[in-house]
């Protein structure tokens, strides 16, 4: 235990507070240690925002959350009127289920915004791979929390888009059908299915939501923030052991962040105020009608953060199959005629292939859909032993590097907006090609992440005052 410290005896009686405090629990420590005296490099630019929005979020939709229960009614014959009561009865009930439902959706553009950082500037390497791990997780998580509160208005959209889900599921060899039945809690999406959504939105995720975010932010202090530079900032040091290229995060980020969290608020209010249902993206239309298990709406498609992965889905048809069972072929082939392996590794890689291509034809295509669309998320969390390039950050590396991550943010834009759209011939051959394109990106980045000419990294991180 450590020792108990006396407050001097001119201190106020706010120092004597937290000195009572401090003697008991680590305040002063806690803060010191995560702001007052974390030192994070001074070269943050616009990118560094997202973290800190992301939190913002988080709150705002835990703090709106608790006032939609107050009012919501998980059951399927009232839950959709009681939606209806909230915006119309409830004093405020509008603005706190509007900011509700733009949260959901501001949070997925930051986290987006907040990963592609990440990519820009190899925040997931070496010694970050933990905080990237978790911040993977958190992203899983968030999307097993956004399909599950998407249930409970239980408008058509919402009823039909778990039953289109739910019943992917089905589809996994042996466990499937049982293993639908067990998310369900039924045989048809039903108020068994809205009980078990409603708890694990309202409490299960969200307890293990915080938890991974506590562990996200633990595990970067640990470490220290990386930079637009990615240079390590704790390699060189003054003589009291501060890094010479760090500032401490307060004053500095604290009012970075407060001046980038009014910006995010005005366009989030303008939103909430002006534009709830933003297009139908945000809220679609069809979910303002009641749930009817009778009635299948033309077209069902998930939400827009959603929508690349579900267009990764879509695209998983038999040809796509046929197409991957060529790729592991010609993959095998070329590892046996330029393989700078022995025989044996090479009888291995033959077999592999062989296995590969069996199992790819003996499961229908529906479930190497869902496949594709989990390993689309999975693939995120090996993403620090993918890269195998020289220098962390994009400043860095080669100049056509750019255009590999273009052609991967325009393809994972495309499968976006085609997700969101009725399928077509025309789409599902782009949403194919950007499924290929996307798993290319990373299951070839061992290979094309160390090609080029490399630009020197700076011993310190560049900074220009303003
Ligand atoms: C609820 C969601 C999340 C919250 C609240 C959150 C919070 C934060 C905060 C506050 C920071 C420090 C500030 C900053 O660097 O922007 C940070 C850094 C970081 N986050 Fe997250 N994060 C979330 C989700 C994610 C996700 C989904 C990923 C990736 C899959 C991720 C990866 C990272 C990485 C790699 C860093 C270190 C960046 C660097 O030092 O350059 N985070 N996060």
């Amino acid at each position: 235990m450590a020792e108990f410290k006396e407050a001097p005896a001119n201190a106020s009686a706010g120092q004597k507070l937290l000195n009572w405090v401090d003697n008991r629990f680590p305040a002063t420590k806690l803060w010191n240690e995560h702001v007052g005296q974390y030192y994070a490099p001074k070269n943050f630019n616009f990118w560094y925002i997202f973290g800190s929005l992301s939190l913002l979020v988080l709150v705002i939709q835990i703090v709106t959350g608790i006032f939609l229960v107050m009012h919501y009614k998980p059951d399927a014959g009232l839950a959709f009127a009681s939606v209806e009561y909230i915006m119309r009865d409830v004093p405020w009930g509008w603005l706190i289920r509007y900011m509700h439902s733009t949260g959901a959706s501001a949070f997925f553009i930051v986290v987006y915004l907040h990963m592609f950082r990440g990519l820009l500037y190899g925040s997931y390497r070496k010694p970050r791979e933990l905080v990237w791990i978790f911040g993977c997780a958190i992203f899983l998580c968030l999307m097993a929390e956004a399909f599950m509160g998407y249930l409970l208005p239980w408008g058509q959209m919402s009823y039909w888009g778990a039953q289109v889900i739910v019943n992917l599921f089905a589809a996994v060899p042996l466990v499937g059908p049982d293993l639908a039945l067990l998310i369900r809690g039924d045989y048809v999406v039903s108020d068994a299915t809205l009980n078990r959504f409603f708890s694990f939105h309202v409490i299960a995720v969200p307890l293990v939501l915080l938890g991974l975010v506590v562990a996200h932010i633990i595990a970067l202090h640990e470490v220290g923030s990386n930079n637009p530079d990615g240079v390590e900032i704790k390699s060189k040091k003054d003589a009291l052991g501060r890094p010479l290229d760090g500032i401490p995060f307060h004053p500095y980020y604290t009012t970075h962040d407060i001046f980038g969290t009014s910006v995010f608020l005005m366009a989030f209010s303008a939103v909430v105020f002006f534009l709830p249902e933003f297009g139908g993206y945000f809220l679609e239309y069809n979910n303002f009608i009641p749930a009817d298990p009778l009635k299948t709406p033309a077209h069902i498609a998930p939400v827009w953060y959603f929508t690349p992965f579900y267009s990764m889905l879509r695209a998983t048809t038999d040809l796509m199959v046929n197409v991957l069972c060529v790729i592991v072929g010609l993959g095998a082939l070329g590892g046996v005629v330029k393989g700078r392996f022995g025989g044996a590794a090479k009888a291995a890689l033959v077999v592999i292939a062989a296995v590969a291509i069996v199992l790819l034809k003996t499961f229908d295509a529906k479930f190497w859909g869902v496949v594709v669309m989990g390993g689309a998320v999975i693939i995120l969390f090996f993403l620090p032993w993918l890269d195998h390039s020289k220098v962390k950050s994009i400043r860095y590396r080669p100049s056509w590097h750019k255009y590999v991550y273009a052609v991967f943010v325009l393809f994972f834009l495309a499968l976006g907006y085609l997700g969101a759209q009725p399928p077509s011939e025309a789409g599902n051959y782009v949403s194919q090609l950007g499924t290929l394109v996307y798993f290319g990106f990373f299951l070839l980045m061992p290979w094309w992440s160390q090609l080029g000419e490399f630009k020197p990294v700076p011993e310190r991180v560049t900074y220009v005052p303003h």
